[in-house]
């Protein structure tokens, strides 16, 4: 969604504002703007596109000033253009503020601030709340801005500057994500710690509601009632160099071929039995009643992969929960069941609804997270962080991979009666597994020459496969704007066969060796109505391989780790078809990297 930067120090924000906002641009992107204020004026640009249009719009202006906020926009109320972009600014341009999340009661307030004769130029909630700000004024900024918070409902990560009092900024959260960078005489705003990363290495997240007096490079913590409160520092370790591209074209592309190192990062120190980087032991573990795993997007995705491990090795009944539906009904949760979120960002607003609902039926919570310190992190019970590093690119890759490997370490600890076919030596061989995995690409590249004109894709498996298939249907649409549709191989004939005609490509996911005589059935049905099958399976899968146009071959390997490691090609298919077709990969239309929004 929305990315959030802000600077107070020695140095000009300008430049640092810009180089922030360009770390998040992934977040959201249809808009963008910057305020730097020199005690006396407050200076606003803003411009409608991406982050570069605002640059231009720069290139030769000198800002100069001692705070500065800065915002990329992610629509949600108005359409994106100059003036809906933030920062906003109230009526007499003493404020300036940036948002990001939704005023649920700005409507309402909005009126009644129109009955008093104030005036708005956009459409946007934010807007209200900076009209607020001047109309609530009492000489203080924090005092202030936590008194218009009192008013808001919704969920918000504000930040704001005024001319009203001088080299003063004043941010808060509340469900949106908010990170204090710590420099030395300086320090940093973010929604996000990559943003920032550069600069500093201490962070502090905010909880909700939490709010920061920034004052020449240093500050304070306060709650609403203004009581002073401590958070304690965290140090990221993520290196600078991970949110960079490196050279590559593209940040999709470099996250997919790193993958064989992030994934030694998710197994480092968790191969040995009883390791304490399992946060649930086995024993625990044994004692559930039942699994919810809840998760959205790619996340939930993974979640299909995990259900089928722990129902084996724990023999209690897993239900994979889509968040946007879990938080709505009512789930017959117990007090004596495990949930499991899994998320990327750790920020996703219906994971986190999922979970407190979870936290309120008395169930644990366990969280599969990569962003250390977000806001699932800090609210489960116990956390599992996926370490692999920042994922920049909108559609997930390596963070998927490590949610598949996180839940196979996960039931391997928690496997007493040896039901799984893996070894901890097997999982440790995964990166190499991974690393000659990677020499598909070339193959791949020409397989998507043959689907990138097409305009319907689907993909088949069975199992754990079918896990995989959904994933991959998911890459190719996200970047390649192709419909893509996933299919339990054995529900074709159920009504999508109905669809399948002369050269409809079929991408066939086939890693499970007990399920390969039922998939290649499937497969069959397809080819007699002239499909083109692209299948992705074993060097032992001969009978497939034959009747498939092209048959990717994966090395050899145990079976769960085959089915691991099939994601792969998927992920080269979705990212070769959308650089044909010319898209922009790591910024697809209308989507966003983390959705802090319902
Ligand atoms: C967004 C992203 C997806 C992601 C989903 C869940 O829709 O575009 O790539 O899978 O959110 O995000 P999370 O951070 O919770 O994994």
């Amino acid at each position: 969604m929305c990315g959030i930067v802000g600077y107070s120090g020695p140095k000009e924000p300008l430049p640092i504002l810009i180089a922030g906002l360009s770390r998040l641009e992934y977040r959201g992107y249809d808009s963008a703007g910057i305020a730097v204020s020199d005690g006396s004026e407050i200076t606003i640009e803003k411009k409608e596109g991406k982050l570069d249009v605002l640059k231009e719009h720069l290139a030769d202006r000198k800002i100069n000033g001692n705070v500065g906020i800065g915002h990329t926009r992610w629509a949600t109320h108005g359409v994106p253009n100059d003036v809906n972009a933030h920062p906003h600014s109230d009526n007499s341009q003493d404020f300036a503020i940036i948002h990001n999340g939704i005023i649920e009661n700005y409507a309402e307030m909005k009126e009644s601030l129109l009955s008093e004769n104030y005036s708005f130029k956009s459409d946007t909630d934010t807007e209200v709340v900076a009209v607020e700000l001047s109309k609530q004024w009492n000489g203080n900024l924090l005092e202030t801005v936590i008194n218009v918070a009192k008013d808001l409902e919704g969920t918000y990560a504000l930040v704001v500057t005024t001319t009203k009092q001088e080299n003063t900024i004043v941010a808060g959260r509340m469900m949106s994500p908010l990170v204090l960078g710590v420099g030395e005489g300086e320090v940093f705003l973010a929604s996000d710690s990559a943003a920032i990363l550069e600069h500093t290495n201490k962070m502090i997240f905010l909880e909700n509601g939490d709010f920061v007096e920034i004052h020449d490079g240093s500050y304070r913590l306060f709650d609403t009632e203004l009581k002073e409160v401590e958070r304690e520092i965290q140090i990221i370790d993520w290196e600078v160099s991970e949110a960079e591209k490196s050279g590559h074209e593209h940040f999709m592309y470099k996250e997919i071929l790193e993958q064989a190192e992030v994934i030694e990062r998710t197994i480092n120190g968790r191969l040995e039995e009883d390791s304490v980087e399992i946060p649930i032991s086995k024993e625990q573990a044994q004692k559930y009643d039942k699994i919810w795993i809840v998760a959205c997007g790619t996340a939930y995705h993974a979640g299909l992969f995990g259900k089928d491990l722990f129902e084996k090795v724990l023999g209690v009944p897993v239900s994979v929960e889509l968040a946007s539906e879990f938080r709505y009904r009512e789930p017959i949760v117990g007090k004596n069941d495990l949930g499991i979120v899994i998320s990327q960002s750790g920020e996703t607003m219906d994971t986190i609804a999922a979970t407190e609902l979870l936290k309120e039926n008395g169930s644990h919570v366990l969280a599969l997270v990569n962003v250390v310190g977000s806001s699932l992190a800090r609210m489960a019970d116990s956390v599992f962080y996926l370490h692999v590093g920042p994922e920049i690119g909108v559609a997930s890759t390596k963070a998927y991979l490590g949610m598949l490997v996180g839940q196979l370490l996960l039931a391997k600890h928690w496997d007493s009666k040896k039901k799984l076919d893996v070894s901890f030596e097997d999982i440790k061989g995964l990166p190499v597994l991974i690393e000659e995995t990677l020499k598909c690409e070339q193959e791949i590249n020409e397989i998507a020459e043959s689907i990138y004109k097409q305009n319907d894709v689907y993909f088949i498996g069975r199992g754990l496969d079918y896990a995989l298939a959904a994933e991959g249907a998911l890459k190719l649409k996200e970047i390649s704007y192709l419909h893509a549709e996933a299919l339990a191989a054995g529900e074709l004939k159920h009504g999508t066969l109905a669809l399948i005609e002369e050269g409809t490509p079929i991408i066939v996911t086939a890693s499970q060796y007990h399920l390969l005589d039922k998939t290649t059935s499937n497969v069959q049905e397809v080819k007699a109505r002239g499909a083109d099958v692209i299948a992705i399976g074993n060097s032992s899968s001969e009978k497939l391989e034959n009747i498939s146009d092209r048959y990717v071959t994966l090395p050899d390997s145990n079976e769960i780790l085959s089915t691991i490691i099939s994601i792969i090609p998927l992920q080269f298919i979705a990212y070769h078809v959308a650089n044909k077709r010319g898209e922009s990969i790591d910024q697809p239309r209308n989507l966003a990297k983390s959705v802090t929004v319902e």
